[in-house]
């Protein structure tokens, strides 16, 4: 079995771990679904929808630490261990997400 087949039979190959820097995020398209990936420092990868509960903010954009991302447009916190909000709105849905062999597999 491929690289590409082990993927694809649990998840969805979204990019490459290189396309995330350390300490960011990225959005991508997975399953026609708009989800954000992200790489924190210390190496661990965390996903999430795309556009936040709330308002629709840029995700992917925010600033997160080891237990939380933080939109960057209200400043909301989302666990990302839960998807659940510390600021009492909505929770954002969270995605497993791993790395095979240097691609970013997102299981929906
Ligand atoms: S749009 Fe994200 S906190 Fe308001």
């Amino acid at each position: 079995m491929s690289v590409t087949d082990v993927a694809t039979a649990t998840g969805v190959v979204v990019g490459r771990v290189e396309d995330v820097p350390p300490g960011e995020g990225r959005a991508f398209v997975a399953g026609g679904e708009q989800v954000a990936v992200f790489r924190l420092r210390d190496g661990s990868l965390h996903a999430t929808q795309a556009a936040c509960p709330h308002a629709g903010g840029p995700l992917a954009d925010g600033q997160s630490d080891v237990d939380v991302l933080v939109c960057p447009l209200h400043q909301y916190a989302y666990r990302w261990s839960d998807g659940a909000s510390t600021s009492g709105a909505a929770p954002v849905r969270v995605f497993p997400v791993r790395e095979v062999d240097g691609d970013l597999v997102v299981t929906l």
